[in-house]
């Protein structure tokens, strides 16, 4: 797996989260991912689907965001993944735990997700959202995702249309500038 790239040191942001990194994601890491991935999209992936992204898909790149929960002990409270396809990077997942929601924290992961695919090359940044969660489509929208394409009962749980959104903009500072 690839190295991933730490967070620059923190200033005190992101709603007052301390100590703050992020890096690949390990099969180590997977029982605290599915955990997250459950509390936070219905359809979580199975642990099958990660052991496979992590060490067979070659495509894929999963990152980690840890903060310092307690002193001196780092937890994983959010995860993010891509696809790099010739020069686009497919973002595959993006969730924050549900305690760790609303202080920037999926700003500062997404903003180390696109700085990591620019550097491997991509021009630019693809995801589907559903079309009734505004709150990640403010996220993206904040990093210059806009909405190219829609697909129509794209989710199976309950046939809610996606929206495609794209981005051609990578330079964004990682800290945390709200
Ligand atoms: C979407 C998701 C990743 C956002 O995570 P998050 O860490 O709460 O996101 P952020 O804090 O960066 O931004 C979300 C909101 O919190 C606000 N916020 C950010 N920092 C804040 C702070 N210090 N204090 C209060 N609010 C803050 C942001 O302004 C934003 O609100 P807005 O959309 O009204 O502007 C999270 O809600 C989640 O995991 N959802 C379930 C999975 C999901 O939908 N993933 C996306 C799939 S496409």
């Amino acid at each position: 797996m690839h190295e991933s790239p730490r967070a620059a040191p923190r200033p005190p942001a992101s709603g007052g989260v301390a100590g703050l990194a992020i890096r690949a994601m390990h099969a180590d890491d997977i029982p605290r991912v599915m955990a997250i991935d459950s509390l936070s999209f219905p359809n979580p992936w199975p642990e099958t689907t990660y052991r496979f992204e992590i060490s067979e898909n070659p495509s894929a790149h999963l990152l980690v965001l840890e903060v310092e929960a307690e002193p001196l002990r780092m937890q994983v409270v959010g995860f993010a993944g891509y696809w790099f396809i010739i020069d686009e990077a497919h973002i595959s997942t993006l969730a924050i735990h549900p305690n760790w929601r609303g202080r920037g924290l999926a700003q500062v992961l997404l903003r180390a997700l696109l700085r990591e695919a620019a550097q491997r090359g991509a021009l630019s940044a693809t995801l589907e959202v559903r079309r009734g969660n505004r709150v990640a489509q403010r996220l993206y929208e904040r990093h210059g995702f806009a909405v190219v394409g829609r697909r129509l009962g794209y989710y199976s749980d309950n046939s809610e249309d996606a929206l495609l959104m794209t981005t051609h903009e990578f330079d964004f500072p990682l800290a945390d500038t709200k």
